[in-house]
């Protein structure tokens, strides 16, 4: 007797331990302990025990109903939710892995960077649209009708008159048929070019604009404006020129250098060993600008300025190839996390 109650006490602490679901745990609690079950079935023949057997025979049967009942509790408990009725979503366990946050786009970042410190010179913030007037984008900024910008091989056009916009200076002239001067503005925004992707070019870009207009406004603000600019964002110590250039919407025009950010002006692949950087177009705002913009005649003067923001970002973070900036790479982008 005492043989088969402890065969049956190691077979139902297995089949206990093999139930999978609850449903599988009760069913082996009513084979185990219920009215035919095989404990109930070894009670019953306690009777064929001598009087002598019986009080151990009766006591070790009473343990082994405790030890089932006990592991099959246990076995139940551990199992809970696995049922139909529970989906076992446990919504206090921790995650599988960490949740990854995202950071703001390094062209971005610079973005901000850089009109903050316009910001920090009085300067406001305004937006334009990127699908253009082809008026606004080329004919509003003095550009003649025949003028090689306008060639189906720069501009997307999306019909005759309709533009993705190549560069910022269109919010020039939509900002000044809204506000008279004095006013100074700061236009960042994405730019287009029907242009093959190369290191250095990318069919969509950024640019900053700025535009200063008031009375007796001169080169001088501008140049002082440029250098203020570029202590801010690169440091001090770097000297910046200007170099007479063209642009049909100032005049004049020119374009500024600063020394190169990674030699200091003593020539390196950086910058083709001349020491200089290109950073901006800039000039005196035409007067045609001005007239396009429904400002009265002679009455103010203004400086205006595009900055290329790829290729500040690119320069101060020593990155080679502009594709990157577009790409999405976490791989490169990572590099940015915690730093900017
Ligand atoms: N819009 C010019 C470009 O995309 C950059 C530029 C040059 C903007 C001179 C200006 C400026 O405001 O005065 O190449």
């Amino acid at each position: 007797m005492q043989q088969a109650i402890e065969a049956l006490r190691a077979d139902g602490l297995t089949r206990i331990d093999q139930a999978t679901t609850a449903d599988e745990v009760e069913a082996v609690r009513v084979a185990l302990l219920g009215r035919k079950g095989e404990v109930t079935g070894l009670l019953r023949g306690l009777k064929d025990a001598t009087p002598e057997e019986r009080p151990a025979i009766g006591a070790a049967l009473n343990q082994l109903k405790v030890d089932l009942t006990e592991a099959l509790d246990v076995r139940k408990a551990s199992l809970a939710g696995t049922s139909e009725q529970h989906t076992g979503l446990d919504l206090t366990l921790p995650g599988a892995s960490p949740v990854s946050l995202g950071t703001q786009h390094p062209l971005l970042s610079v973005l901000e960077e850089m009109c903050d410190i316009f910001y920090g010179m009085g300067y406001d913030r305004g937006e334009g649209p990127e699908v253009e007037l082809d008026y606004y984008n080329f004919t509003a900024l003095n550009f003649p009708d025949d003028h090689p910008a306008r060639d189906i091989q720069d501009t997307f056009f999306i019909n005759k008159d309709v533009v993705l916009r190549t560069q910022t200076s269109p919010v020039q002239v939509r900002t000044m048929e809204k506000i008279d001067p004095p006013l100074a503005y700061v236009f960042p925004g994405r730019v287009y070019r029907n242009e093959n992707a190369d290191a250095s070019h990318s069919s969509e870009f950024f640019q900053l604009e700025g535009l200063r207009v008031d009375k007796n406004i001169s080169l001088v603000d501008l140049r002082e404006t440029v250098e203020a600019f570029v202590s801010s964002f690169f440091g001090a110590g770097f000297k910046t020129r200007f170099r007479p250039h063209f642009f049909p919407f100032t005049e004049p025009s020119v374009e500024v250098d600063m020394q190169c950010v990674k030699c200091s002006g003593k020539g390196c692949g950086v910058c083709g060993q001349t020491g200089w950087l290109e950073i901006m177009g800039a000039g005196m705002v035409h007067p045609n600008v001005f007239k396009a913009a429904g400002y009265p005649e002679d009455a103010y003067t203004g400086f205006a300025f595009g900055m290329g923001v790829d290729r500040i970002a690119m320069l101060k973070y020593g990155i080679d190839d502009i594709r990157l900036l577009y790409e999405n790479d976490l791989r490169f982008l990572n590099q940015f996390r915690g730093v900017l």
